[in-house]
C-alpha cells in the first residue's frame, strides 16, 4: 500500500485528479466512484477539466435502501448534482436501494462488476473504517449486499439529513471482495476525525474490525491523506 501525505484536501483531490487523469490517458475505461464529501472537491476538478467521460462507465459504491433516485439525500442525486450533470459518462451505475427484491438487485450489481472490471477505484473512509457502507465486522469475502448501518454511521451521516431520524438505517453496498476486484484503489481521506481509522488501516493488523485494513492485501492501493488524517501514522 502507497501512502501519499499532503498538506490538505485541495492538495489531495489534486493528486487524486492527476492519477485518474494518467489512468485514462493508460485506457482506463471503468472508474468507480464513492460518494461523502470527502471526493467532493475532486468531482469539482474532474468537473473543471478538458477530460472527456463519454467513453468511460462509472460504477457507484452504494447507496441508502429506501430513497428514490431523485430524494436529495440519495447517492444518485449526489453523483447527478457533483458530476453527472456537467460530466456525462457512457454508463453511469449506482445500486438501486429501491427495487423490490434487494438481494437480487446485490446479484445483478455484482455481474455488472465482473462485466466491466473497475480500472480505478476512489474511496472515502468512515470515522470507523468503513468502505462504501461495509461496517466493522462485514467478512471479506462479501460481495455486494444489503447493509444494516452502525449507530455510528447513522450519526456521521445525519449531519445531511433535516433530523437523524431521517437516516436511513439500511443500505446497499458493494461488498469487500467486489471492491479488491478493481485494478487500483485509491483511498482519501482528509481531517483529524480521519485519523484513527487511517492509522489502523495502515500500521493496523488486517482485520475486519477495520474494514479499510483489507487494503494491505491489495497489490496497486494508494491513499492519500491530508496532514490531520495521517497525525497518527
Ligand atoms: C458514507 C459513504 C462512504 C464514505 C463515508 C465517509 O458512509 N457510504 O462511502 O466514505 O460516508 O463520508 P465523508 O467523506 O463525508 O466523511
Amino acid at each position: 500500500m502507497q501512502v501519499i501525505k499532503v498538506a490538505d484536501k485541495v492538495a489531495g483531490s489534486q493528486k487524486a485528479f492527476e492519477i485518474i487523469a494518467t489512468g485514462m490517458q493508460a485506457n482506463a475505461k471503468v472508474l468507480g466512484l464513492a460518494t461523502g464529501s470527502t471526493p467532493e472537491t475532486l468531482y469539482q476538478k474532474m468537473v473543471d477539466s478538458e477530460l472527456d467521460f463519454s467513453q468511460t462507465t462509472s460504477i457507484n459504491l452504494d447507496e441508502y435502501v429506501g430513497l428514490t433516485a431523485d430524494n436529495d439525500q440519495s447517492y444518485h442525486y449526489f453523483m447527478n448534482q457533483h458530476l453527472f450533470q456537467y460530466k456525462p459518462f457512457k454508463n453511469s451505475y449506482v445500486p438501486n436501494g429501491n427495487a423490490s427484491d434487494l438481494d437480487a438487485e446485490a446479484k445483478h450489481y455484482d455481474q455488472l462488476i465482473d462485466d466491466n472490471p473497475i480500472d480505478i477505484q476512489i474511496l472515502g473512509i468512515g470515522q470507523n473504517g468503513h468502505i462504501g457502507f461495509n461496517e466493522p465486522g462485514t467478512p471479506f469475502d462479501c460481495g455486494t449486499h444489503r447493509v444494516q448501518l452502525t449507530q455510528s454511521t447513522i450519526d456521521a451521516n445525519a449531519r445531511f439529513f433535516a433530523n437523524e431520524d431521517d437516516v436511513p438505517r439500511e443500505a446497499i453496498s458493494m461488498g469487500i471482495a467486489s471492491i479488491m476486484k478493481s485494478k487500483h484503489i485509491l483511498l482519501l481521506a482528509f481531517g483529524a476525525n480521519k485519523a484513527d481509522a487511517i492509522a489502523k488501516t495502515v500500521n493496523g493488523p488486517v482485520s475486519e474490525d477495520c474494514p479499510a485494513s483489507v487494503l494491505q492485501n491489495h497489490p496497486n492501493a494508494t491513499i492519500i491523506v491530508d496532514e490531520a488524517a495521517a497525525a497518527n501514522l
